[in-house]
């Protein structure tokens, strides 16, 4: 197969990718390991930045993320058992819109279909070739176990948190920095009413929750767990207690209960693979980088890192010149480590260790009252939770 650029992966980020080369008139092809179906019902974050929305939006995937999301000015930090409104809008200007990853994702996938995108599902990469040359390559099986070779002019590695296209850069050329966290989130879902107008990011003594949202009548929900807890043995009774507990207080706030059809552990890491290009090969999302989910920066870090490579693919494609190509790691990576550190900042100001250092927990809590107590502390977290400008 003979394509101009072959993306491994397709999720959010590699599709999102493909969808705007098409529309350059840049040929490509997308192939994803898993099936479409298991794509449509991972359950990943739900906030996009304003400039994710206008991505999805302007460049005609369609427009349900703008009928269909539900815009939020705010959100609530809860500590010791009280509530502290952040209004984004009064505070920075901004607004983030929740729309679930997995919606994001049927978009992009329909979008596709409907351009007549290449992108075939169920299909295992096997090898990259050639990456240091002008004409990378590289083999896939399909479902039926047909072999395929594609020839590309880049190829993009898009495949995720545990990227084959990554492990495929040489050694010599990478270096990987990472961190790893004592716990990770059980998120449910949940048919139930919005138990407040905006989320709610608790700290308490019994750990993290976030109380999130999906519509009206389903809720989406996490509490901050053992990373080998087993959800099966939680009924909904003592998942309930527990997220209760977190949010507890003496304005005794109550979640709206209900029937729980979802519940999954979350793994919580911080990665970040330098440089994000080799020769031919670029790395784009979580193959790249990964962050904790508080915050819900993943998809957005990948959006923003599918505008810096289009226009960087499409500046290649018109002129020759692969001066923007050269800069897409640097580029990309500053706002990878902003995202990187506002990622990290909100998880450890949120969360407790179990065994805290109970100096530490202390520390949290102050930290937590400076920046609600602070316009200027409020201004910080509102602008990076919201997103900083695309470059
Ligand atoms: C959601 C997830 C997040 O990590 C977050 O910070 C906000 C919302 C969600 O799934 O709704």
């Amino acid at each position: 197969i003979k394509t101009k650029v072959g993306i491994i992966g397709g999720g959010p980020a590699g599709l999102m990718l493909s969808h705007l080369l098409s529309k350059s008139g840049i040929d490509n092809l997308v192939v994803e390991m898993r099936d479409h179906e298991t794509i449509r019902n991972t359950h990943r974050a739900g906030i996009l930045e304003a400039q994710a929305v206008k991505m999805l939006s302007d460049s005609g995937v369609n427009g349900r993320v703008l009928t269909h999301g539900d815009e939020h000015a705010g959100i609530d930090l809860r500590f010791n058992g009280e509530s502290h409104p952040l209004d984004f809008r009064d505070l920075v200007n901004a607004t983030v819109t929740l729309y679930a990853q997995n919606e994001v994702f049927v978009d992009l996938a329909a979008a596709r279909q409907r351009d007549g995108g290449d992108v075939r599902y169920n299909c295992e990469v096997t090898e990259i070739l050639d990456m240091e040359t002008s004409t990378p390559k590289f083999r896939f099986t399909d479902a039926q176990g047909t072999l395929f070779e594609v020839h590309a002019d880049v190829i993009v590695g898009a495949d995720g948190s545990r990227s084959f296209a990554r492990r495929q850069m040489p050694d010599t050329v990478r270096k990987d920095f990472k961190v790893a966290y004592p716990f990770a989130w059980f998120g449910i879902l949940t048919e139930a009413p919005k138990s407040s107008p905006e989320l709610i990011y608790a700290n308490s003594p019994h750990g993290f929750a976030l109380i999130s949202q999906r519509s009206e009548t389903v809720q989406r929900m996490y509490f901050q767990c053992d990373p080998n807890e087993d959800v099966n043995a939680w009924s909904d009774d003592q998942i309930w207690s527990e997220l209760q507990k977190r949010v507890d207080g003496p304005d005794n706030f109550q979640l709206k209960t209900g029937k729980i059809f979802d519940k999954t552990v979350l793994g919580f890491r911080s990665f970040v693979r330098e440089p994000l290009s080799h020769g031919r090969m670029f790395l784009i999302g979580d193959a790249g980088h990964t962050v904790p989910p508080t915050g819900a920066k993943g998809l957005n870090l990948a959006f923003a890192d599918v505008k810096v490579l289009f226009e960087a693919l499409d500046s290649f494609f018109s002129t020759g010149s692969d001066k923007l190509l050269g800069g897409y790691s640097d580029l990309a990576l500053k706002r990878v480590w902003k995202a990187q550190n506002f990622s990290y900042w909100m998880t450890s100001m949120l969360h407790t260790p179990v065994n805290a250092d109970p100096f530490m927990a202390k520390r949290a809590l102050g930290e937590l009252e400076t920046v609600t107590s602070s316009r200027y502390g409020q201004q910080y977290l509102a602008e990076s939770y919201t997103g900083w400008p695309h470059s």
